[in-house]
């Protein structure tokens, strides 16, 4: 298992493929060539129609990687709008950098580089998007951190929550299994948290979307 769709089912979703911003189109060539993570393109284009649903002033995003998704958001945000970004690795957060420059938008967007534990306790305002899509290990942490920065009404958008399949199934190979258990306990924790209104959608590795009551 390699995805939560079928092989048909991708294929035919891809035929919809628009052209699209030479930047985002070299970020995503760069990330698949060296292995870098990055939201797959039906989870960014749904997570830019939250964005453009719920027109949000403060933005937090958990794990920028090379800001793929970080720009993706900051284009389509409305004037005087920011995105608070937080990577932990130095050297995606390099690349973020240059992409950021080479993105002209600036102004919009504030890398913190460090790890998410310890930047979010820091943080005083709150806000009216997050993202979170950093180690699967730290999800359930950084969701309660998250949970305290989200404003009432807020939305939470969380990524990989079908992990490639392997949460709704029996089968999951060796490798896989320590996150998939991890996966399985973070989902259970967010479908319940009664602060948030939350679902699981089969978008791109499974979105989890919340908002708060
Ligand atoms: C899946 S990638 C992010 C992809 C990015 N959101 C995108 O779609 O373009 C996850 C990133 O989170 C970073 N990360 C993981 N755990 C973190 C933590 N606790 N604090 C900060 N960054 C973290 C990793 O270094 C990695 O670059």
């Amino acid at each position: 298992m390699s995805g939560i769709l079928y092989p048909t089912q991708i294929k035919y979703l891809k035929q919809f493929k628009k052209d699209d911003d030479p930047l985002v189109i070299e970020m995503e060539q760069y990330a698949k060539e060296h292995n870098v993570p990055i939201l797959y393109r039906q989870s960014a284009d749904f997570l830019e129609q939250i964005v453009l649903m719920i027109n949000p002033k403060r933005v937090l995003e958990i794990g920028t990687a090379i800001a793929y998704s970080t720009i993706r958001i900051a284009k389509i945000l409305k004037k005087k709008s920011v995105i608070h970004t937080i990577e932990m690795s130095e050297d995606n957060a390099a690349i973020a950098k240059e992409n950021i420059e080479k993105s002209g938008l600036e102004d919009k967007i504030d890398l913190k580089i460090g790890n998410a534990l310890t930047i979010m306790p820091q943080l005083q305002k709150k806000y009216d998007l997050i993202f979170l899509d950093a180690d699967k290990e730290d999800y359930k942490r950084l969701f309660d951190y998250s949970m305290i920065l989200l404003k009432r009404g807020g939305v939470i958008f969380v990524d990989n929550l079908l992990w490639h399949g392997f949460a709704a199934t029996q089968k999951v190979p060796k490798e896989y299994k320590i996150s998939t258990r991890h996966i399985r306990d973070f989902n259970k924790i967010f479908m319940n948290q009664p602060a948030l209104i939350s679902t699981i959608l089969p978008v791109g590795d499974g979105i989890g979307l919340g908002i708060k009551k």
